[in-house]
């Protein structure tokens, strides 16, 4: 989510899950072929499995994103055909690349071609008020035959005009119905279902349904229900991280990338969300968003530390 799964955030939901699968913002291809490419796309080794997500309409542009993307190790490439954003749709991305899956196989090709990594594709249900067998079907028929095998399903359509970027993610309705259609017609193919799962019943309720879940918002505002239904649906034997000893580890690579220019913003606002539901939750949001953020001292992650602690 642009804005949001920043290295930062992702190196502390590796503290959090060991085993989930971490996806990066979108990142244009125009952006990284034409921009600070180890700004775009460093991270660090502990944050593997990790994928990179791609936005362009560009085969040649994508090309060229897909073998930086392979130079820095990236274990797969995404590509965004589900932004409804109009600056996007300017650009003839996201969203609006599901009426051209000529195209949008072109483009796969070509990533595929210049990296070797494997290419996925995150797509809605359609655009407009579009029927999926309207635009979704013989998108994933196009691109199911250039080896694409695995579809991230936001499971709602993306309209168009008159919605906001933020409206398209709450006002068309939720189908997962859809998905489960779509998993029975493509057997062979792996669609992990996206949009509005926000709670560790949703999760346990409908991991087993599918291929796999994307968790969007809710992974950002609330990344310790992550690690507990990691916990449920992977490792049940083992202990819950503790988040203090998480805040600890998180504290010492925050005084790394201090060192090396990152401003303390950045690296505070992944932690915001660390106590959600918890008594101090409120308290640790508090005192992070204070003062002392505003004078770059990191020491206020340990002191916000010991503060919810004596609750
Ligand atoms: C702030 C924000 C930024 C987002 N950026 C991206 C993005 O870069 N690429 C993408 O595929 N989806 C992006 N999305 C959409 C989410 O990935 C997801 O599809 C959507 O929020 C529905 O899932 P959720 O209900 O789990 O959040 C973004 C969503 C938000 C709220």
């Amino acid at each position: 989510m642009m804005d949001y799964t920043d290295r930062h955030y992702r190196y502390l939901m590796r503290l959090l899950c060991p085993r989930t699968v971490l996806y990066t913002e979108m990142v244009t291809a125009m952006a990284l072929v034409h921009g600070e490419v180890d700004r775009l796309l460093s991270f660090d080794e502990s944050e593997h499995p990790l994928v990179l997500q791609l936005g362009g309409s560009d085969p040649e542009l994508l090309g060229k994103a897909a073998k930086l993307a392979a130079e820095y190790a990236y274990d797969e490439i995404n590509l965004n055909v589900g932004c409804p954003s109009p600056r996007v749709q300017e650009g003839r991305f996201g969203a609006c690349l599901m009426a051209e899956p000529n195209l949008v196989a072109e483009c796969i090709v070509a990533m595929q071609e210049a990296s070797g990594l494997p290419v996925t594709v995150k797509t809605r249900l359609g655009i407009g008020r579009a029927d999926v067998t309207a635009q979704l079907y013989p998108l994933i028929e196009k691109l199911a035959a250039v080896k694409v095998d695995h579809f991230i399903i936001h499971a709602r359509n993306a309209w168009l005009e008159g919605l906001s970027p933020k409206e398209n993610r709450t006002v068309p309705p939720l189908n997962y119905e859809a998905v489960l259609t779509l998993q029975e017609d493509f057997p062979h193919l792996a669609f992990s279902l996206n949009g509005g799962i926000q709670t560790l019943e949703n999760i346990v309720h409908l991991a087993p349904q599918f291929s796999g879940l994307m968790i969007g918002r809710a992974a950002y505002h609330h990344p310790y229900m992550i690690a507990e239904a990691e916990r449920l649906l992977y490792h049940h034997n083992s202990p819950l991280p503790d988040r203090a000893e998480v805040v600890s580890l998180y504290y010492q690579y925050a005084l790394e990338q201090l060192a090396q220019g990152t401003r303390l913003y950045a690296l505070l606002k992944p932690l915001l969300g660390l106590f959600l539901g918890e008594p101090k939750g409120r308290l640790w949001r508090r005192l992070l968003s204070g003062v002392a953020a505003a004078k770059n001292d990191p020491h206020i992650m340990l002191q916000a530390l010991e503060q919810v602690k004596a609750c």
